[in-house]
């Protein structure tokens, strides 16, 4: 129960962050859309993205995320944020401006149908990361990562992403994209709220974490 109440209190839309965080509304049609995207067209088009995201969306840099066994409606809002500029980035933006929304579509369901990523199999104990993600911090009114993001850090429909296996340096650097708001396209502020909170020393932890664990 006290997770419920904790977690309805960051869907509240706050003052702070008015301004709209994304033009992606998830309606019924749009769902659809992305759904219905033609995987063989996409992975024709994924060709241009495999010198940065690996040929089938395992990243060959621990400085590009991978793509692969990533939901495809996270995938999808990610490209028209970069593209009409809810979301920065030098490589990435230029580059979704030139995707029609079916190119989006199609190379999201053909990524998120890809094996996921899984890049090391030792056993380490990240304290403070643990702690974040299956207790929160009721001090700094925290709610697990997990309620959101999954025990397993699989994610969840429709715009939660998947956090296993991804790179520990991306997941640390796209924290502290939320922490100091470079990062801004989280619908409700739900990351930068949370991260806000973070220490340098938590972020780096919460990326070596999710990285170890197995989609
Ligand atoms: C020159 C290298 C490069 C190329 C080519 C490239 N990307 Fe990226 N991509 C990046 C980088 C770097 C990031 C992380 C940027 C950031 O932090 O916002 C990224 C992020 C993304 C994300 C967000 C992932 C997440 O977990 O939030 C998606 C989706 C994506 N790229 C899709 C694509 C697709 C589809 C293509 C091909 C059409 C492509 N990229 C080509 C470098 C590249
Ligand atoms: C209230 C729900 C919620 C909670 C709790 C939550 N997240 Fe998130 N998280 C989101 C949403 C929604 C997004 C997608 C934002 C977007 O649309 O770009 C996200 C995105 C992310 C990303 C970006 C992934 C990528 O591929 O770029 C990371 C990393 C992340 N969260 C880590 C965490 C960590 C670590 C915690 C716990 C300290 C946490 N999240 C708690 C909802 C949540």
């Amino acid at each position: 129960m006290k997770k419920l109440i904790l977690s309805a209190a960051l869907l509240l839309p706050s003052a702070a962050f008015a301004q709209p965080s994304s033009h992606v509304a998830w309606t019924a049609d749009q769902l659809n859309f992305v759904k219905a995207g033609n995987p063989q067209k996409g992975e024709e088009l994924a060709k241009t993205c495999s010198a940065c995201h690996g040929e089938k969306g395992i990243s060959a840099s621990a400085a590009f995320p991978s793509l692969a066994g990533q939901l495809p409606t996270y995938l999808y809002k990610q490209l028209q944020d970069y593209a009409d500029g809810s979301r920065d980035n030098a490589m990435m933006s230029g580059l979704a401006k030139t995707l029609s929304k079916q190119d989006a579509a199609d190379l999201a369901v053909w990524f998120g149908s890809q094996a996921p990523a899984f890049q090391s199999r030792t056993v380490m104990v990240y304290e403070k990361a643990e702690k974040l993600v299956k207790s929160g911090s009721s001090e700094r009114v925290l709610p697990p990562c997990e309620v959101c993001h999954g025990g397993d850090g699989k994610g969840q429909a429709v715009d939660i992403p998947a956090l296993s296996g991804q790179n520990a340096d991306y997941i640390s650097a796209t924290l502290k994209a939320f922490k100091d708001g470079t990062r801004r396209n989280d619908i409700y502020s739900r990351m930068r709220i949370i991260a806000q909170t973070l220490t340098d020393e938590e972020i780096s932890e919460l990326g070596y974490y999710y990285q170890n664990i197995k989609k």
